[in-house]
C-alpha cells in the first residue's frame, strides 16, 4: 500500500493554480490544519484531500503541482515528516495535529502525531506561528508574530518580504526564542527546516509571472493566515526548493544549533547537532531519530519504514551522505 514518489511533472513551467477545478473552501467540521501554510492553502484548495490527511505521495504531488516545489525537495520534507509524525502502516499523515483519522497507531514509543507534534519536525523560531511551550496554540495563525513579519518587511524590503528581510527576521527570531522562551530548542532538523521555510515564501508565494523575488503583504496574509492562494494565482515559473538559504544564514553566521539550559538567555550550543553544513549529521541524527520511535519493528510496518527511509535517501543521494539501513533491506 506505499506508493513510490511521483516523478517531475509533465509541464514543468508556470500556470494559473488558483483555478475553477481547484476552488478554496471553509473549513468542515473535522478538516485538519497545521503549521504550514504550505500544506494549508493545498487543502483549502482540493489539491490535497480536504479533510488534512494524505499519503505522501499526495503531498510530494500536491507540492510540486500546487506550487512548483522541486521534487527532491518535496520528497524530501514529506519523508522526514511521514517517518517521525505519520502512520508508517496505514501510509497516512496528518497535516495538522494527532487524529484517530490516520488509523491504528503502531505501539509506543511511535507517536504519529500529525505535522503539529512539537519536537520532532514542528520546531521553535517559526515566523507566524508561536512557540510551542507558551502554551497557547503553536500550530494555528498568530497575529502579533504576522504583525512582526511585517515590521521587518517594512523595515529591510520596503514593505515587501525578501531574501534581505528573511536574513534579519530568521536571526530575530532566534534571539527572541532564546530571551523569552524557557524551553527554546534549535537543532538538527529544525535548524534546517527554519533556514528554508524562511525562503518557501519567496519562492513558492511569489506570482510565477512576476516573479521578482518580492512578496507583497497582501499575498502574504492570504497564505499564512487563511491558507488561500490570492486570485489569479500562477506558480513558480521553474521547480524550485529552498532556493537562497545559504543567504538567509550568511546575513548572520554566527548562529549555532542548541537549546535553553534552565531557563530563557542560557543558550548552550549543541555539538551534537547538524548545522548548514554538516548535512551528513542531519541525515543520520534523523535515522538514529527514526530508530528512537521505531526500536523494533516487524511485518508491514518494517517494510514500510525501509521503504521510507530508501525514498527519503533517495531524496538526498547526491550529497555524498552514506546510506544506513537500520532495519536492514527488502
Ligand atoms: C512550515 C511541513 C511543504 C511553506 C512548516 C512546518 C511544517 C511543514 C511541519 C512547521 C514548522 C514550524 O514552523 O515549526 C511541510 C511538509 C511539506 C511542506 C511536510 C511537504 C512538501 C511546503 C510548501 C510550502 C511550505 C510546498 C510553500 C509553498 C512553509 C512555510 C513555513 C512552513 C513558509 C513556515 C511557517 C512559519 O514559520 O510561520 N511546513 N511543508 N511548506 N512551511 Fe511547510
Ligand atoms: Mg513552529
Amino acid at each position: 500500500i506505499v506508493d513510490p514518489p511521483p516523478g517531475p511533472l509533465v509541464f514543468e513551467g508556470t500556470k494559473l493554480v488558483n483555478d475553477a477545478a481547484h476552488p478554496w473552501r471553509e473549513l468542515r467540521p473535522g478538516d485538519i490544519r497545521g503549521p504550514c501554510p504550505g500544506l494549508n492553502t493545498l487543502a483549502n484548495h482540493g489539491y490535497l484531500p480536504r479533510n488534512g490527511i494524505a499519503t505522501p505521495g499526495q503531498i510530494i504531488y500536491a507540492a510540486q503541482e500546487g506550487f512548483n516545489m522541486w521534487g527532491k525537495t518535496a520528497r524530501f520534507i514529506t519523508y522526514s515528516a511521514m517517518l517521525v509524525s505519520g502512520n508508517p502502516i496505514t501510509n497516512l499523515l496528518s497535516i495538522g495535529g494527532k487524529t484517530w483519522r490516520t488509523g491504528l497507531d503502531p505501539p509506543p514509543p511511535a507517536r504519529v502525531g500529525g505535522l503539529s507534534d512539537h519536537g520532532l519536525f514542528e520546531g521553535d523560531a517559526s515566523m507566524t506561528r508561536t512557540d510551542h511551550s507558551f502554551g497557547g496554540d503553536h500550530a494555528g495563525f498568530n497575529q502579533a508574530q504576522f504583525d512582526q513579519f511585517v515590521d521587518f518587511s517594512n523595515e529591510y524590503g520596503n514593505g515587501f518580504y525578501n531574501l534581505t528581510v528573511a536574513g534579519e527576521l530568521r536571526y530575530h527570531l532566534i534571539q527572541q526564542g532564546i530571551a523569552t522562551n524557557p524551553s527554546f530548542e534549535f537543532v538538527n532538523g529544525r535548524f534546517f527546516s527554519a533556514y528554508g521555510e524562511s525562503t518557501f515564501p519567496i519562492n513558492h508565494f511569489v506570482d510565477g509571472r512576476n516573479y521578482n523575488g518580492q512578496l507583497s503583504m497582501a499575498a502574504a496574509e492570504t497564505f499564512f493566515k487563511d491558507g488561500k492562494y490570492p486570485d489569479d494565482f500562477w506558480r513558480a515559473p521553474a521547480p524550485i526548493g529552498a532556493f537562497g538559504i545559504e543567504r538567509v544564514f550568511m546575513a548572520h553566521p554566527t548562529v549555532i544549533p542548541g537549546r535553553n539550559v534552565g531557563g530563557v538567555n542560557n543558550y548552550v550550543f549543541d555539538p551534537t547537532s547538524a548545522d548548514l553544513i554538516k548535512f551528513c549529521t542531519l541525515y543520520s541524527n534523523f535515522v538514529d531519530q527514526v530508530l528512537g520511535l521505531y526500536p523494533n519493528p516487524h511485518g508491514l510496518l518494517r517494510r514500510n519504514l525501509i521503504l521510507n527511509l530508501g525514498w527519503f535517501y533517495n531524496s538526498i543521494d547526491d550529497s555524498g551522505c552514506t546510506e544506513r539501513f537500520p532495519y536492514g533491506q527488502l
